[in-house]
Formats: C-alpha cells, sequence, structure tokens
C-alpha cells in the first residue's frame, strides 16, 4: 500500500466514523502485540512453547490441571508487567465520543481494555484476572499476584480454574448476546489486530454487514497485514494500531 493509499484508508476510516451513530469494535490479540503481549498464531503452530490442545481446551485441563494452570501463571505474570498502549487509548477515547452508542467486543483476556480506561467492554473469552471454582461455580476478580498450580477456592475449597472460554467450550450466553447485538445495530464496526479465524467471534463481522437495518455496517479493518477478514473489510489500514488508531482519531477530531 502506497503512502497516498494508506493516508486515503486513515481519512475514510475517520469519514465513516463521523457519520456513525452506533459504533461497535471487534479486538485481539494484535491490539496488545505493542503492549508486549504476545500474539497467539506464531509461525511454529506452538503457544508459548505449548502445543494449545495442552494448555487451552478441556481436555488439556482433566489430563494435567498443574500444567495448564503453571501456563497461565506466567501469562499472568506478563500481563501484570505491561501497561496499555496507544491503540487501547484511542478506543477510549472513541468510547468518550460516543457514549452508550459504543461496544467494545474483544477476544483478549489481558484486560487491558479496561485497564486503559475502556468503559463498555465485553471479554468474549474470558479475563486472566477472574478465576472460576470447577466445584461451586463462583468467579472471583483476582488480583494477578502468583496464584500457584493448584489454587483453592476460598468458599468450598474446590480446584479454581481460569475464567478463561477455552477451545472446545461454549461462550457465555448474555455476553455473546450482547456482542451480537452491538455487531448487529452498529453503523460501524471496527475490527482490530485479530486473525478473524476463531469463531464466533469472527462472526460478528458478517453479522455487522447482513444486519436487519437498509444500510450494512461499514467495516474498517486495522491490522498489519490482509486478513480473513479483509473480505468484509470496506477498508484496511495496515500497520501497527498503536500508531494507526491514533492518527484516525486526530482524523475524527480535526
Ligand atoms: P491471533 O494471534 O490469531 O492474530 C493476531 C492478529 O493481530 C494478526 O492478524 C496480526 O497480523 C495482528 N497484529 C499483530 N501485531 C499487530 C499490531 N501491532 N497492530 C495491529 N495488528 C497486529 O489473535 P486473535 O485473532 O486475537 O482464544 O486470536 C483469536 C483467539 O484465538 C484468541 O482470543 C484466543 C486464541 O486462541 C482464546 O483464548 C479462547
Amino acid at each position: 500500500m502506497s503512502d497516498t493509499e494508506h493516508e486515503a484508508a486513515l481519512q475514510q476510516a475517520a469519514d465513516w466514523l463521523r457519520l456513525a451513530e452506533r459504533v461497535c469494535v471487534l479486538t485481539g490479540a494484535g491490539v496488545s502485540a505493542e503492549s508486549g503481549v504476545p500474539t497467539f498464531r506464531a509461525s511454529d503452530g506452538l503457544w508459548e512453547g505449548h502445543r494449545i490442545e495442552e494448555v487451552a481446551t478441556p481436555e488439556g485441563w482433566a489430563r494435567n490441571p498443574k500444567l495448564v494452570w503453571q501456563f497461565y501463571g506466567a501469562r499472568r505474570a506478563n500481563v501484570a508487567l505491561v501497561k496499555p498502549n496507544p491503540g487501547h487509548f484511542a478506543l477510549v477515547e472513541l468510547e468518550r465520543r460516543f457514549g452508550d452508542k459504543f461496544t467494545l467486543v474483544t477476544q483478549n483476556v489481558d484486560g487491558l481494555h479496561s485497564v486503559a480506561g475502556s468503559k463498555n467492554v465485553l471479554e468474549i473469552h474470558g479475563s486472566l484476572r477472574h478465576t472460576r471454582c470447577t466445584v461451586c461455580g463462583a468467579v472471583a476478580n483476582r488480583a494477578l499476584e502468583p496464584l500457584g498450580d493448584a489454587p483453592e477456592c476460598p468458599q468450598c475449597r474446590g480446584l479454581l480454574r481460569p475464567h478463561i472460554v477455552w477451545f472446545g467450550e461454549g461462550l457465555d450466553d448474555d455476553i455473546w448476546m450482547a456482542a451480537m447485538e452491538a455487531a448487529d445495530a452498529c453503523d460501524v464496526l471496527l475490527v482490530v489486530g485479530t486473525s478473524a479465524v476463531v469463531h464466533p467471534a469472527a462472526s460478528l463481522i458478517p453479522i455487522s454487514k447482513r444486519r436487519s437495518k437498509e444500510v450494512p455496517a461499514k467495516v474498517i479493518e486495522v491490522n498489519l497485514t490482509r486478513t480473513e477478514a479483509s473480505a468484509h473489510a470496506d477498508v484496511g489500514v495496515y500497520g501497527p494500531s498503536g500508531e494507526t488508531l491514533p492518527k484516525v482519531l486526530e482524523r475524527l477530531n480535526a
């Protein structure tokens, strides 16, 4: 993409946002990459040295819960050290502009959108900051301190698990319903830093396009490269989101 095309894409994104009444944002690991949180799909097919089946499936958990906690313990420790980047903050600013007509749907479990100051955040894949009891089901918000490899529920002493949606598990019904409604109702869907290969999250993109209102949403893709989302995108802003999102906001405010 030439500089002129890139500039035109930034301007187009800002123009559509200016005309929008409702905005929905779908984020993935890429929005946190510049904060130092690794993305998922490394070229060796491994996730921080582990096969996904070992650490992010109910079967992996049943086989070796200690290994799963060691893996998530390391991720919690990393997230405790990192900070939101200008991409997260640009989305906070966007929410200020749209108020309650703004929904941020994130696949990320790092909690950085909320740390940055985003309010209406739907964490559809759960959160590293939360635990869930495998016996009584209680969900608790735990500070990012070490929990060890067999943490117990303070209420019933049952084994706690990470409050994360693993492969093969369903999403929380209420959270997913709210995400679908936001995608359906928005005039602009901003798709930031996701490879858009994991469903149902990625299906929010076609949902925003085939919504029941007369005019389908404009989809703006913000990524380093083209992805599975690109076929649905009306415009692609290619570059690191920590640089490009603030530029879109600059143009929107100009
Ligand atoms: P992926 O790792 O699949 O994709 C990350 C995307 O971010 C890629 O398309 C990159 O090109 C892009 N990217 C990297 N750095 C970027 C930057 N600085 N600015 C903009 N884009 C950048 O991550 P997700 O799409 O989030 O699920 O993965 C979806 C789900 O798969 C995750 O939520 C996780 C995983 O397995 C669960 O944990 C349930």
